[in-house]
């Protein structure tokens, strides 16, 4: 058949990039271990919540202060986000994106994070340290799941635009940003060690 033509229409779009230099891994590396073992108070929220690792999401919101690493890593998101902004076409009207929260998440082996939103933020991301093989995935929803009703389900091998759940594997280095109302989930980690993440959220300032 021909004679017609399909427009996307109300896609949300997934910002990728590679983040150097290798130098700021390493070193982003040794700091995310190193708050880990430090950080007690946050070591008890993860017991206490049953996060199957570290995280300093609910511990210290003071990262790019603590450490040059994460100040450096920091710069370089606002730089992205900016540029992303710019391709989703945000009107601010004279406001500005303001890296809200920045986070360290070392998921163990065998450890996963349930689907979840990112409230009270406009772009959230993750920037990937530690990505050992088995361990890499994250999962993207269809924000219009709930709005589908009758609609069949897509076809296993329809193309990722058409699917209702994307997988994107990251590499060591890779930054991922996304507008905050997707949900997304982590998988199980079945490497044999830690994946080490950094999270964060933008908001309007
Ligand atoms: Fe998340």
């Amino acid at each position: 058949m021909s004679g017609f033509r399909l427009e996307p229409l109300f896609a949300s779009p997934l910002y990728r990039a590679q983040l150097g230099p290798r130098a700021l891994n390493h070193a982003l590396e040794h700091a995310c271990l190193s708050i880990s073992r430090d950080d007690e108070a946050g070591q008890r929220w993860c017991r206490e919540h049953g996060y199957e690792g570290y995280t300093s999401y609910a511990s210290l919101d003071d990262l790019p202060q603590r450490a040059p690493e994460f100040a450096g890593l920091a710069r370089q998101l606002e730089r992205h986000a900016q540029q992303f902004c710019r391709a989703l076409a945000y009107d601010l009207d004279g406001r500005r994106l303001k890296l809200d929260s920045l986070w360290i998440n070392l998921l163990k082996p065998g450890g996963h994070h349930g689907a979840h939103l990112h409230p009270h933020a406009v772009i959230s991301g993750t920037y990937y340290v530690r990505v050992p093989k088995g361990a890499g995935a994250i999962r993207f929803e269809d924000p219009r799941l709930a709005m589908f009703m009758a609609a069949p389900p897509r076809k296993v091998r329809a193309p990722r635009a058409r699917q209702s759940f994307v997988t994107v594997t990251p590499k060591v280095g890779t930054l991922l940003l996304w507008e905050s109302f997707l949900r997304h989930d982590v998988p199980v980690n079945a490497a044999k060690s830690l994946r080490i993440s950094i999270s964060f959220n933008f908001a309007v300032a």
